[in-house]
């Protein structure tokens, strides 16, 4: 189909990373990430998925596993994963260990090398903390990534993995009552020149409210409305390969790429 040419001509030779945060955990950052990564199989796309850090289980490991078809391993989806199902930083520091940002983004930049296309899971919101910058009071890196901010914690979280690796974030949010603040909130979290090219995702819950039909409306008054996007409800499986062949979700998929 034209449209699939095009879409492959216009990734190729683009090194692309795409960083999916969110403004909670549980909210289908993983859902979006296995769809994203079908798809972009289907299109062709040589894309890799990563979910950097895990806490509380590798289930999102398992299912950028599924969805890669293989290409990677668990290990290489998933280095880091620690037991608690707390915040990374502190289920590290439970098991006496701890993620190095400089290792983090290294891992990142190597399959950066070799996909045209990444995708990079965030663990929980926004500014969760994942691990440290600093290890023993030294940097780790000689040529250390850009700090959002003045800190007063020597913790990085999602937000300065989205600005040391020049991510474009996609901020996925339930399409429920009270999920315009919570985008709006996350977007303002985000340096300027990011949240300019940031896409949000509305993730259609079971039992739509009134604010299900509105949310994005509402959200278009404060952010560019070509970038605001409402995935439809999967079913109990999430049945990604059927999904993936309506054509509107495809659109949405290819938009959000695109736009
Ligand atoms: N669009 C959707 N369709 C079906 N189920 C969804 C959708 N969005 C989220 N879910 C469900 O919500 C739960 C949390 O989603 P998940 O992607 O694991 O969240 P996160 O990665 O943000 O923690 C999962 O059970 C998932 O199947
Ligand atoms: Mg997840």
């Amino acid at each position: 189909m034209a449209w699939r040419r095009c879409f492959r001509f216009d990734v190729a030779g683009l090194k692309q990373t795409f960083f999916i945060t969110g403004t909670d955990t549980g909210v289908g950052k993983t859902v979006l990430t296995t769809l994203l990564a079908r798809f972009l199989r289907k299109c062709g796309v040589n894309v890799a998925a990563l979910k950097p850090i895990c806490s509380g289980g590798r289930d999102d490991a398992r299912a950028l596993h599924a969805a890669l078809e293989g290409s990677l391993s668990p290990d290489e989806i998933n280095p880091w994963y620690f037991r608690a199902p707390i915040a990374p930083l502190l289920a590290a520091r439970r098991e006496r260990k701890c993620v190095r940002l400089a290792d983090v983004l290294a891992c990142v930049r190597a399959m950066q090398k070799n996909f045209d296309l990444v995708l990079v899971e965030g663990a929980g919101g926004l500014l969760s903390p994942l691990g440290v910058f600093y290890s023993g009071g030294l940097r780790l890196s000689q040529n250390p990534p850009t700090l959002t901010e003045h800190r007063p914690s020597k913790s990085f979280d999602s937000r300065d993995l989205i600005v040391a690796l020049g991510a474009t974030p996609m901020v996925v949010c339930p399409n429920r009552l009270g999920a315009v603040n919570q985008v709006l909130l996350t977007l303002e979290t985000l340096p300027k020149s990011f949240r300019g090219r940031a896409r949000v995702v509305l993730m259609s819950p079971p039992n739509p409210d009134v604010a299900s039909a509105t949310n994005a409306k509402l959200l278009s008054e404060f952010f560019d409305t070509k970038r605001i996007f409402v995935l439809p409800r999967l079913g109990e499986k999430n049945e990604a390969k059927r999904v993936l062949q309506n054509p509107a979700v495809e659109l949405t998929l290819r938009t959000l790429m695109q736009v």
